[in-house]
């Protein structure tokens, strides 16, 4: 199953929708059920409405009524980390999974949500 998240992560890239960036970024997450969906980054010409990869999978497996998760996988082609934002929401949905990052050559770093997001703010902050 991590092989097959990750290589779904690397295939979404190319639906990414980057003009502005030239930075294709896809994603997929793993829910308890064994089901992948997918995401990709989908950029605007009004930068701050783009949406990233990560959350873009997320949703999707969400909006089609996935709730809990395993892992999750991120591609890009330089095996860049995250962003904050992602974290945040990694961490409010998912919980503490496995998360993988990988470059165009498959070089993968093994990290986890907990371990991208120390001391998080989430429900139990409120
Ligand atoms: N991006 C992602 O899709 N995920 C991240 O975690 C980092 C950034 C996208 C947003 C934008 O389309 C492009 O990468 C450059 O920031």
């Amino acid at each position: 199953m991590k092989e097959q998240l990750i290589e779904q992560a690397i295939k979404m890239r190319d639906r990414a929708i980057a003009p502005y960036s030239d930075y294709k970024v896809g994603s997929a997450v793993l829910t308890k059920s064994d089901k992948i969906f997918g995401g990709c980054n989908i950029e605007s010409s009004s930068y701050g409405l783009t949406c990233c990869a990560e959350r873009i999978a997320i949703y999707n497996a969400i909006s089609s009524g996935h709730t809990q998760f395993k892992a999750l996988a991120v591609a890009t082609n330089n095996g860049g980390k995250p962003c904050g934002a992602c974290r945040q929401v990694i961490w409010d949905l998912c919980g503490d999974i496995s998360v993988y990052i990988t470059d165009n050559s498959r070089n993968i770093d093994t990290t986890s949500s907990k371990q991208l997001l120390p001391n998080a703010f989430d429900k139990d902050s409120l």
